[in-house]
């Protein structure tokens, strides 16, 4: 290929001698960006170091370590000295990948998606959304308030400046020895599930668990029951590992399953959340709990079980987990410390009977190895310390009062518009939409105004009927009683406009 001589001029390559980028690195990014982006064609040649040197008034060592790290990255050929040109060959991919290197992307083309990741791609809504800036009444956060922050600083700076060895390497991929020991004592406690130590698998949270029991124990094309209405992340997890999902409705008791064993006999995995049904609130009667397990024994299907909030429970007695009554093994049983701690810890467990412990461990180590070792280490120093007990106790008295308060926000400021029940347990009550108007209208009118509530129509599987009365979710756990109530009287407003130009 002939070879032209390069334009490079100290204006195009824009170098900035106060910046702290050391100048051979900026020189090498702007050569670097010059070649992506086309402007240093293949096969141009580009000016002797010395002469370059001189033009930029820089060093010619600089020139050199620029040239040189190009040259072993494969974007110049030739030799430092005797003549470098932009390489020739330069892979098409890595030239079409230009417009994003450079930020820019281009309007209407599409990366080709596998089948499975455009339907990925259509559930983004459920969990994938960016990150979330809690504005009431968006549900399924804890109120970070509450948190207490200084000392879980403290305990996680002890843990480093005494790191060992052992929590610098891979590790366990079932999780950090003493914290599972830590929540199998939690739970065998608070929840009354029965498990070793040995059982508990300490997971990136609820979304990593469902993930891993669709994948260990289902294949693709196979049928899971999911509550509908139900959670989208559960949802999405059985979709991305190719389950089908067999919708089932959710009445006054929790998952009919008589209707799940009628539509979908042959499911091989049912998801339910009964001590606190994701939405609707309704926890699972001791009636449909042994109608499942029995159900679930008798077809030889697995029951996943997401205790995601059972921590709140304000009234009445607190509710043994479902797990706990099975004796056939047959539920894996997933919580997480998203809603009682805050969601960014990423950490959560998985219970598994003892014969299947060792194919979770092989999925969650080929996964992503195992949770940040030093993070494990300072929480089970955080619930050994007695911390984490009295954090509960703490948001769940925090919490009964900020249902407290919205109910009254509600009764004083949303009367005709919106119903609004106190509830026993949880960290979101349903609001109830008169008859005939859609949520979904309702939760962008709200947006206007700032409120954030989303509808109950967006956790159906089944396209929303006209006798299915609308929704919206109200989170009260991250909100203090004065957002509340002011949250309350900008919904008011947004469902009042709403209803004049309906
Ligand atoms: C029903 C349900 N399960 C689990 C979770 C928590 O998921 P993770 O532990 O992945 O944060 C949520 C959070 O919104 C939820 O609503």
């Amino acid at each position: 290929m002939a070879k032209r001589r390069a334009v490079v001029t100290i204006g195009t390559l824009g170098l900035e001698r106060t910046s702290s980028v050391p100048l051979y690195r900026q020189l090498y990014d702007a050569l670097r960006d010059a070649i992506l982006s086309g402007r240093l064609r293949p096969g141009s040649r580009l000016p002797s170091t010395r002469g370059l040197a001189d033009d930029l008034g820089a060093s010619r060592n600089t020139v050199l370590t620029a040239f040189g790290q190009l040259l072993a990255e494969g974007y110049l050929e030739g030799r430092v000295g005797a003549g470098t040109s932009v390489a020739g060959t330069l892979p098409e991919t890595l030239l079409r990948a230009r417009p994003e290197v450079e930020g820019t992307k281009r309007p209407g083309r599409r990366p080709r998606l596998s089948r499975r990741g455009a339907q990925l791609l259509g559930m983004r809504g459920g969990v994938a959304g960016a990150a979330i800036v809690a504005k009431p009444f968006r549900p399924g956060l804890p109120g970070l308030d509450a948190f207490p922050f200084d000392l879980w600083t403290r305990l996680v700076a002890r843990r480093w400046r005494r790191v060992p060895r052992h929590l610098l390497d891979y590790g366990d991929p079932a999780g950090y020895a003493p914290l599972r020991e830590a929540i199998a004592a939690y739970l065998g406690e608070a929840r009354a599930v029965r498990c070793e130590a040995s059982q508990v698998i300490v997971v990136t949270g609820a979304q990593q668990a469902v993930d891993l029991a669709a994948r260990v124990l289902l294949d693709p094309g196979d049928t899971a029951w999911v509550e509908d209405p139900g959670y989208q992340g559960a949802r999405g997890a059985l979709i991305a590992a190719g389950i089908r999902l067999a919708p089932v409705a959710v009445d006054a008791e929790g998952l009919d399953v008589r209707r799940g064993a009628r539509a979908a006999p042959g499911a091989r995995l049912v998801y339910v959340t009964p001590s606190h049904q994701y939405p609707l609130g309704v926890t699972m009667s001791l009636n449909r709990r042994l109608a499942l397990l029995e159900w679930a024994s008798a077809s030889g299907a697995w029951i996943l079980e997401d205790d995601y909030d059972s921590e709140y429970r304000y009234s009445g007695r607190p509710l043994a987990a479902l797990q706990g009554l099975d004796t056939a093994g047959r539920v894996i049983y997933a919580g997480t410390f998203s809603k009682v701690l805050f969601p960014a810890l990423r950490l959560g467990y998985l219970v598994v009977p003892p014969e299947l412990v060792e194919a979770f461990i092989a999925a969650r180590a080929l996964a992503d190895r195992h949770s940040p070792s030093v993070t494990q280490a300072a929480l089970a120093d955080f619930i050994d310390g007695g911390h984490f007990a009295r954090h509960v106790r703490r948001t769940r008295a925090l919490y009964a009062e900020r249902q407290a308060a919205l109910v009254r926000a509600a009764q004083r400021s949303l009367g005709g518009l919106l119903e609004v029940a106190p509830a026993e347990a949880g960290m979101h009550l349903m609001g109830w939409l008169p008859a005939g108007v859609d949520d979904r209208a309702a939760a962008r009118a709200a947006l206007v105004d700032g409120v954030d509530v989303p509808p109950l129509s967006a956790y159906r599987v089944r396209p929303t009927g006209q006798r299915d009365r609308g929704g919206l979710l109200l989170g009260y756990a991250a909100y203090t009683p004065r957002d509340i109530d002011d949250a309350c009287g900008r919904l008011a407003a947004a469902l009042r406009r709403l209803r004049r130009t309906e």
